[in-house]
């Protein structure tokens, strides 16, 4: 049977207290919405019902080509008034599953077993079974509650404000995710009423009404509370940023990586890893990191979008945003990759030196103080500490070229466009502003001189002193 999922993502979340609306609060660096939407497509449904209301334009351009169907709701008259707007475009011969923006932990798995508990009978009619899917929580409060019969059947769904003292002690709770057919939910919709304490048409109520239809109603289980918490506030948001860590965290240490402590590393992405990596504390991975067998990250490390080769080893405190970094290559400690730079194997880039849009060839260092931007470094190079490549003007950014071999003595500032030649060498200090020779020492300093007579200055009087100060800062027209 073909599938449509519908997101309620129209509420304010008022308990967010915050001008962003909620499914727009960010986990681990992406919208809530964003991380629904993600399993959603990877239930490979006819289509994706986004229902939205409350911040609609904020919403809809946060999350942009989508390939979603938008349906506006827009008074927030309750979960069952939001389900009611996306039904008039899903055929009745569909099945619909509901998803909530605010429920963002929801694996794929789970509800491919929701779906199977559903039964998926291949030829019509469809059978009219309201699959739920429940929890144990530790914590019920604030869920709406499964209550069962004697015969452990479900009878209802009661949320926890309209719920008795013996109702609240029930620790099943409803995570609101459900499956039904879309011709039997349509009817049961219709028949929901307002006259309850939030005067809301609550989702919820369509169990009861199934119920007295007499359809098969049932509440699968999920494996993990934590898959399905509800994200109100911003605790409950820390509380998911916890969980969506502790579950990457384990993913990695199942992939063979070895975490100093695996609840000190944010993993906001899609990271993997191969064998025996070691990640020591306060490492940060951002979007699509991959790290290579044996790969070690030093303590407070920042990598965003990068890939790491083999036996690489990242010390302390780097920062790696955007490049591709070969095998068996030091970085850090302090170091900055920048975007666009490319690092092959057996490189050196040591403590507070920056590459930005660069390449590095093999087996070259730059392992000081050095800023090497919009840089195409050969193979075996030295660069020496404090080297600058000036790439900019004022205006442009020009590009520089420094060839196989060649050695670059300390404090040399490579004015760009410049071109080093292969196994060159430029003196310490020199200020490089046309092609370097292959092969052949380049200097361009000042000969040292020594001054003879030359005395260190006397200690100056105030007045001396000031009179000095004020000569020394007039401005050139009134000297
Ligand atoms: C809901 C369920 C509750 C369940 C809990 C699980 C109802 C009545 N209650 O409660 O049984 O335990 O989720 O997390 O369904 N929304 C709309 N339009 C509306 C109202 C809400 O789109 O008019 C959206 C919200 O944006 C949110 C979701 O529906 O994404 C759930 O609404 P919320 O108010 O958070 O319901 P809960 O009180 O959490
Ligand atoms: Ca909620």
């Amino acid at each position: 049977m073909l599938l449509s999922v519908v997101i309620l993502a129209a509420g304010q979340g008022k308990r967010m207290n915050s001008d962003l609306p909620k499914v727009l609060q960010p986990l681990a660096g992406r919208p809530l919405l964003a991380h629904v939407l993600n399993t959603a497509r990877a239930l490979e449904p006819t289509n994706i019902i986004v229902v939205y209301g409350h911040g609609g334009a904020q919403v809809q351009a946060a999350l942009p080509d989508e390939g979603v169907d938008w349906v506006l709701q827009a008074e927030q008259l309750g979960t069952g008034h939001a389900v009611m707007q996306a039904m008039p475009i899903i055929p009745d011969d569909h099945r619909v599953l509901v998803l909530y923006g605010d429920v963002p932990l929801i694996r794929a798995e789970t509800l491919r077993s929701l779906l199977g508990a559903a039964g998926d009978p291949p030829e019509a009619p469809p059978s009219p079974t309201l699959a739920l899917l429940s929890a144990l929580a530790q914590d019920p409060t604030g869920y709406g509650r499964i209550v069962r019969d004697s015969a452990n059947k479900v009878r209802a769904i009661i949320e926890h404000r309209d719920a008795n003292s013996d109702q609240l002690a029930i620790r099943e709770i409803n995570t609101g995710v459900l499956v039904a057919p879309a011709k039997a939910l349509r009817g049961w919709l219709s028949a929901l009423k307002n006259d309850n304490a939030q005067g809301e048409y609550l989702l919820t109520d369509a169990t009861a009404i199934a119920v007295k239809a007499g359809a098969p109603v049932g509440a699968m289980l999920a494996a993990d509370e934590s898959e399905v918490t509800g994200v109100n506030d911003k605790i409950q948001l820390a509380a998911a940023e916890a969980a969506y860590r502790s579950a990457r965290a384990d993913g990695l240490m199942r992939a063979g990586a070895t975490l100093a402590d695996p609840a000190r590393i944010d993993i906001r992405g899609e990271v993997s890893v191969e064998r025996d990596v070691f990640i020591d504390v306060n490492a940060v991975l951002v979007g699509r990191v991959h790290l290579g067998a044996r790969v070690k990250v030093g303590p407070n490390c920042y990598l965003r979008n990068a890939t790491i080769g083999a036996d690489t080893e990242i010390f302390a405190n780097s920062v790696i945003d955007e490049v591709a970094v070969g095998e068996n290559c030091r970085i850090g400690p302090f170091a900055r990759l920048r975007p666009g730079s490319v690092l092959q194997n057996e490189v050196h880039i040591g403590n507070f030196v920056e590459v930005k849009n660069s390449r590095i060839g093999t087996g070259s260092k730059a392992n000081h103080l050095t800023y090497l931007g919009d840089t195409r470094v050969g193979s075996d190079v030295n660069v020496g500490a404090g080297t600058i490549t000036c790439n900019y003007d004022g205006l442009n950014k020009w590009p520089s070229v420094i060839e196989d071999g060649a050695f670059i003595g300390s404090g040399a500032m490579l004015v760009a466009p410049v071109r080093i030649g292969a196994k060159a060498t430029i003196g310490a200090g020199s200020t490089i502003t046309s092609t370097a020779p292959d092969g052949k020492l380049t200097l361009s300093r000042a000969r040292q001189t020594t001054i003879e007579g030359w005395n260190r200055p006397n200690k100056f009087g105030e007045a001396d002193k000031a009179a000095a100060i004020d000569l020394a800062l007039q401005k050139p027209k009134d000297r």
